[in-house]
């Protein structure tokens, strides 16, 4: 990734906060209505906390993910927040990302993920999006594609897991106490960490 990871998590909080109707939208169908209100206050704490000096990708990726585990409550504020925490550890020192580092990224915001919240794919959580576009990613690379058509295969991956989360039970979170009765909805977590995908795409595309 070029430099500038403060405007990417800059596009990051604005994506986040124009889609807050829809996540809290979707939270209201399988859960207590307020997972756009939570991340978008996160990402307003986030940018609060950042300034354009933060070029250190490592330690950024730290100071928001703090902040987001701090500020957001439920559970995406620590699931979140142990991601970027996680991705700050592997970045630490760097002001630019190569295709391998990305990959990296991705398995170690998974890894806190899961570490954190003890699901698995299929649970209709937000790693029925991470984990599908993390493989993606990695399987384009293996096949020679830069980053940004890496990170293409990845949202495209991200959209089908968000997709795929309609049709099956939650089991893990606030949505798994409507058992089969959460089949036909959207997993909000999910939806937050496409456009969060889309947002990186977006501005390594940009770049
Ligand atoms: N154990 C878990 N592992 C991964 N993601 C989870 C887990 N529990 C919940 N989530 C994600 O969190 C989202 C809900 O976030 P949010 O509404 O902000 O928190 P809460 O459910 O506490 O109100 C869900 O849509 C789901 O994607
Ligand atoms: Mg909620």
């Amino acid at each position: 990734m070029p430099g500038g990871i403060y405007e990417c998590i800059s596009l990051i909080s604005e994506r986040i906060t124009a889609n807050k109707d829809l996540l809290t939208e979707l939270d209201r169908e399988i859960g207590d209505s307020d997972h756009g209100i939570n991340m978008a206050r996160g990402f307003q704490a986030v940018m609060e906390k950042l300034t354009p000096e933060d070029t250190d990708i490592g330690a950024t990726l730290k100071k928001a993910g703090m902040t987001l585990l701090s500020k957001v409550g439920g559970a995406s504020g620590p699931l979140y927040g142990t991601a970027y925490m996680e991705a700050g550890k592997i970045t630490a020192g760097k002001t630019e990302l190569t295709p391998e580092d990305m990959k990296a990224v991705f398995e170690a915001a998974i890894a806190g993920i899961q570490k954190r919240g003890k699901a698995v794919e299929g649970e209709k959580t937000m790693l029925d999006a991470i984990i599908p576009a993390s493989t993606a990613f990695s399987r384009r690379l293996y096949e020679g594609a830069d980053m940004a058509g890496a990170l293409d295969a990845a949202c495209e991956a991200a959209r089908e897991g968000v997709e795929y989360t309609k049709t099956i039970i939650a089991t893990k979170g606030r949505a798994s106490y409507l058992g089969e009765r959460s089949i036909g909805h959207q997993d909000p977590g999910a939806t937050s960490a496409m456009i969060t995908l889309e947002a990186i795409r977006d501005y390594i595309k940009g770049k």
